[in-house]
């Protein structure tokens, strides 16, 4: 399993892609851990590294929707998305602390970290960068 940022995740707006760059290569450095069997040693730290990174991420990208007056039903749906990936990452924290690194957990990972990130980026934000 591979998590790479590419070209067509570029959102056109340049701190939003260096971000989303660091926050890729990052986050694939810990996900080719898992790989190799390496999970009880990065879980964690992946999901540590999330909730700050989101934190400082997620604030960039709200505050430029107030700034640039972004459409109000999009913010609405934006908004909703960051809510949704802070939840996910507080349940999988919490269902690491009671359980350990199970490979359900590696799973759950795979799907409601990477994989939404992946199409958050793509289509979510790419539309924010569209309009800024
Ligand atoms: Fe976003």
């Amino acid at each position: 399993m591979t998590f790479q940022w590419t070209e067509n995740l570029a959102v056109g707006v340049e701190l939003m892609d260096e971000q989303h760059k660091e926050l890729f290569a990052r986050v694939n450095g810990f996900v080719e851990a898992i790989t190799q069997g390496k999970e009880s040693v990065v879980v964690e730290e992946l999901m540590n590294y999330l909730e700050s990174y989101v934190d400082t991420h997620f604030n960039l990208e709200e505050t430029y929707m107030k700034q640039y007056d972004y459409d109000e039903e999009e913010t609405e749906i934006h908004l909703k998305q960051h809510k949704t990936f802070r939840s996910n990452l507080e349940r999988l924290k919490s269902e690491y602390q009671k359980k350990g690194a199970t490979k359900d957990l590696n799973q759950k990972i795979q799907e409601h970290l990477c994989n939404w990130l992946i199409t958050h980026v793509s289509k979510i934000d790419k539309k924010l960068g569209d309009y800024l």
